[in-house]
């Protein structure tokens, strides 16, 4: 059959509010226009982030009844555990309760003022907890991962000379560890091959860094390997992600996404001293190393999540539903990363509308002409703040938006739906306004800021 079906079907319900254009006007002028700030309630259909939004199955609800909520020691912190293990092969595991925890504590354990931290690309959060530490996150993507409309696979590599030439022009000290992200969120999902990951830890291992693998989405990674690069048809996608993990010396984890589950992370490492300073501060700010912030039914839900994730059905429905919406977008000419990415497509939003903060302008009119919520990767996310020079901000390289596919939620003709209002969006889009900044927080302003809207090239957006 040529016809991939989501392989499951539904057993519960949550009803989708159906709101008006007049409804939606009103709501986003008093989240002063950033959806962040928009109630849950108020969205028809929400493409914020595929982070924690996803559906659990039967087996993982079943699983949470197993939930042993000791304080120590749990059944189901050695469940957890032994699902990890077994698919990252790391001597030292631990729980937290998201990702950005595993990035903090990794942060503040191994990093001095003004070292600096090579990655692919940096995830908002990820950068932040770098910079905040007081290191330097620098971004290292090839110049094919940059170029919006290439087609070409594995645009999530890291550019390795680049890296060599960092290496050796900052001095190997300098570096405490390298981070590749898997998949490459910040450039559109774009996956990263076996072979890149294996030449960055060559380069690496001459001098001595260890490699933190950032594996929020690292089976869809596996799925893009065994589907797209030479050698790996014929293995599991397990068999992929064990390759792939044993490649590292530590890994960070939001199980919000390929963990399948609503909450939790991890942080796997195998060096003695490295496992001994994070154990110390997970328990200072997270909880004892056998929880770490979670339930023990949060930690039984991940483990069954993570090796759902792994079913080779489960992320071929998946890659078809991105790949469905992003060949009608591309049809109507609608410019988009190109190819389609693993868990979003992401729309070039500088051509799109070209105006000011073309993205909040685009997500903006996604949300009041269809109640669909999309998120801004460009220069509000991105954009580097320089206080007290003009101008005060360096925008970010590209301008992009994201609609982010929540796990096992939408369904067809949800897409339909976003599909045409994306068309009628595309075919209005002169009437989309700039926005300007009108508070904003020193860091991760994106989350909080409030945006006024200025003017459109065309008069108003009916
Ligand atoms: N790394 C990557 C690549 C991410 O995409 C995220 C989160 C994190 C780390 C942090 O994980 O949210 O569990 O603390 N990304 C979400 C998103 C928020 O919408 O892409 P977290």
């Amino acid at each position: 059959m040529h016809t991939i079906i989501e392989p499951f079907r539904i057993k519960m319900t949550e009803a989708l509010p159906i709101t008006t254009r007049d409804q939606r006007e009103a709501w986003l002028a008093s989240a002063h226009n950033n959806v962040f700030l928009l109630n849950a309630e108020d969205i028809t259909i929400d493409l914020l982030t595929d982070s924690g939004t996803g559906a659990m199955s039967a087996r993982q609800w079943a699983a949470m009844m197993l939930g042993d909520e000791s304080y120590a020691g749990s059944i189901s912190w050695h469940r957890f555990e032994n699902t990890v293990r077994e698919i990252t092969g790391f001597k030292h595991i631990f729980p937290v309760h998201q990702g950005r925890a595993a990035e903090r504590i990794l942060a503040v354990t191994r990093l001095k003022s003004g070292a600096i931290v090579p990655n692919n690309s940096h995830f908002d959060t990820t950068r932040a907890n770098i910079e905040y530490a007081g290191a330097q996150a620098v971004d290292l993507l090839t110049l094919e991962g940059q170029d919006i409309y290439s087609s070409r696979p594995f645009k999530g590599n890291m550019d390795i000379v680049k890296l060599a030439h960092l290496i050796e022009t900052k001095g190997p000290k300098n570096v405490p560890f390298c981070m590749i992200t898997v998949t490459n969120n910040a450039c559109g999902g774009q996956p990263v091959a076996m072979e890149n990951i294996k030449a960055v830890k060559e380069i690496l291992k001459k001098y001595h860094i260890p490699l933190v693998i950032d594996g929020c989405r690292f089976a869809e990674n596996s799925y893009f390997v065994k589907e797209y690069e030479p050698g790996f048809s014929g293995r599991s996608l397990l068999e992929i992600a064990q390759e792939m993990f044993a490649l590292a010396d530590a890994a960070t984890m939001s199980a919000k996404k390929d963990g399948l589950a609503n909450i939790g992370g991890f942080f796997g490492c195998h060096d003695d001293e490295w496992a001994e300073d994070f154990r110390n501060m997970l328990i200072l700010t997270e909880g004892f190393p056998t929880y770490g912030g979670l339930a023990g039914r949060d930690l039984e839900a991940i483990a069954v999540g993570l090796k759902e994730a792994l079913e080779y059905e489960y992320q071929r429905y998946r890659h078809a539903t991105v790949e469905y919406m992003a060949g009608r977008l591309i049809a109507r000419g609608i410019p988009i990363v190109r190819p389609a990415g693993g868990h979003a497509v992401f729309i070039d939003a500088a051509a799109f509308c070209p105006c000011d903060y073309p993205g909040i302008g685009l997500v903006n009119a996604l949300y009041l002409e269809g109640g669909i919520r999309a998120v801004e990767l460009g220069s509000v996310m991105f954009g580097r703040r320089l206080l007290g020079t003009t101008p005060d901000e360096i925008a970010a390289p590209r301008e992009l938006i994201r609609l982010a596919f929540p796990r096992r939620v939408y369904t067809q003709s949800h897409f339909d739906y976003v599909i045409e209002v994306l068309d009628v969006v595309w075919r209005q889009r002169d009437a989309i306004p700039a926005y300007a900044i009108t508070k904003q927080a020193p860091f991760l302003r994106h989350f909080t800021a409030h945006f006024a809207r200025g003017e459109s090239r065309k008069a108003s957006f009916s």
